[in-house]
């Protein structure tokens, strides 16, 4: 999977991308499962200040980042898809008024083979761009951060560690909270030692029984996700043995 991130801030991501104790997408990233190329927008300006923004037409504070280094470099991105035979890529402006990101996104998204994030900064993006270039808007959150950079990160993790080849072990990423196969959040964990600070490890995990464990873990799971996420219920795919659970927690 490829990701080419258009940013004016490429040391942005300096560390957590390139330095390889950073974690599983570090990791794929060094050895070529995920390539993630961060291209700088002031490489794509034609004047001595390399300018990336400029005042709003019509007045007000703030600046607007001008269209044509983020029009320039998503054009060399696309003939480079061309000339390599290679799918168009799919191009995402990450800014608050996108979609929500969320689990079922992030699945959507690792089916493309080639993703361009877009980081928009100071109050916005030439209108022009959206309509000339963008194929879907995704904000991170109901909150305006400084700038996509941090939105970018969000999104090459968590669509990243769902490639092939990403994960150590394929079914982690489905097991865990907000996964497709169960819309619940995850039961809880434990490890060693087996008494800690006064608090003992659940007797059931230590019993060797897997029927029990498993039974223990849904049910942990509904617990949670009944008191802390009670909508994400109506989405999940529950049995007459959970809705009876839940019946008597409620
Ligand atoms: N840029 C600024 N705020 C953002 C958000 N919430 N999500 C994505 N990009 C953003």
């Amino acid at each position: 999977m490829f990701f080419d991130i258009l940013t004016i801030f490429e040391d942005f991501f300096d560390s957590s991308l390139k330095n390889q104790n950073c974690g599983v997408i570090s990791k794929a990233i060094c050895s070529g499962i995920l390539q993630v190329a961060v291209r700088n927008l002031r490489d794509y300006t034609h004047d001595r200040h390399r300018t990336t923004d400029d005042r709003p037409f019509g007045g007000g504070a703030g600046m607007v980042m001008k269209p044509e280094p983020l029009c320039n470099a998503l054009d060399e991105i696309k003939l480079e898809a061309q000339r390599a035979l290679a799918p168009e890529p799919l191009v995402v402006l990450l800014s608050p008024r996108g979609v929500t990101f969320n689990q079922k996104l992030a699945c959507e998204l690792a089916n493309f083979e080639h993703i361009c994030l877009i980081c928009g900064r100071y109050e916005g993006v030439d209108e022009r761009v959206r309509e000339l270039y963008v194929d879907f808007e995704l904000s991170i959150g109901d909150y305006v951060l400084s700038g996509g950079e941090a939105a970018a990160l969000v999104v090459v993790d968590a669509v990243g560690r769902l490639c092939k080849g990403v994960l150590g072990c394929e079914s982690s990423s489905k097991e865990e909270s907000f996964s497709q196969e169960h819309l619940l959040l995850e039961h809880p964990h434990y490890t060693r030692p087996r008494h800690f600070r006064g608090l003992n490890v659940p007797e059931v995990l230590l019993s060797g029984d897997h029927a029990r464990i498993q039974k223990w873990r849904r049910e942990e799971a509904l617990k949670l996700t009944a008191i802390k996420r009670p909508e994400l219920l109506e989405q999940a795919q529950l049995t007459e043995e959970d809705m009876a659970f839940l019946g008597k927690i409620r």
